[in-house]
């Protein structure tokens, strides 16, 4: 972490707590992050979830996220959420690009770089996720996979380079599989991330949060997050309950304090 950046942790909890479930965990949440002023903490419940937790967030600490957003601000795209719809549901932040929706939904770098510029257009803050998988990570190629992700929505960050918005590294092989990246390892892809971000504007580069994710928990937390260039975490697994969350959010707090 570096002090001109707060950290931020958010919670993404894929497909699950569609229901009151969610509501409870976010109150969870809000009640642990009262103190936790160090810190930003947002959470991203599936889209049916949504409007009934930004109810229970209203007034706390707690930032609301969605998981995915589309392009168009509207439209024949049956099944699909535009990003006023988001903002309407009481959302601030939004996933763009998770691993998860280029493997296993089609997005393309050009199609996240779109849905990065529609959440910008609604004053959504993007996360805009980047990442290898194992095998790019075998074949050496593990920068030049960020490199080309990012460089496809960069000029669309640039654009926008005031407003809120974060990048998240997360490692494919590292996601839900207990097998974080080692320090040294989040450390080089994020320190590149900022150079990256840096040739294309220095304020934007000093500035933007960029987060980890894959496998964080409360036991590696404090040595990820203490990376220079790491602002904070993307978490999945250890979002879903507040026991494993939490302390999460306690790494991120001591670490500004000390
Ligand atoms: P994980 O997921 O923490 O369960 O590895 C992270 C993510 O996919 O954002």
């Amino acid at each position: 972490m570096n002090s001109m950046r707060r950290p931020l942790i958010a919670g993404n909890w894929k497909m699950n707590f569609g229901g009151p479930e969610a509501i409870t965990l976010a109150g969870g949440i809000a009640k642990a992050s009262k103190e936790l002023s160090a810190v930003d903490v947002v959470v991203c419940p599936p889209f049916t979830a949504l409007a009934a937790v930004a109810a229970e967030l209203d007034g706390t600490r707690v930032g609301l996220g969605a998981q995915n957003v589309h392009p168009k601000a509207s439209g024949a795209f049956t099944g699909e959420v535009a990003s006023a719809m988001l903002v309407a549901a009481g959302c601030t932040w939004v996933i763009v690009g998770h691993s998860e929706r280029r493997q296993f939904f089609g997005d393309t770098d050009a199609f996240v770089a779109d849905k990065t510029s529609a959440a910008f257009a609604a004053h959504l803050a993007p996360i805009v996720c980047v990442g290898e998988t194992e095998a790019e990570r075998e074949a050496g190629n593990t920068l030049a996979i960020i490199e080309r992700q990012l460089n496809a929505v960069l000029p669309v960050l640039v654009a926008h380079k005031g407003e809120a918005m974060a990048i998240a590294y997360e490692p494919v092989w590292a996601i839900g599989t207990g097998k974080a990246a080692t320090a040294a390892d989040a450390e080089e892809a994020h320190a590149f991330i900022r150079k990256l971000l840096a040739s294309a504007s220095e304020d934007l580069a000093a500035r933007v949060r960029v987060l980890y994710g894959g496998s964080v928990t409360g036991a590696n937390a404090r040595e990820l997050l203490a990376c220079p260039n790491v602002d904070g975490a993307l978490v999945g697994g250890a979002s879903l309950t507040l026991e494993k969350f939490e302390p999460i959010l306690g790494a991120a707090q001591a670490l500004t304090l000390s």
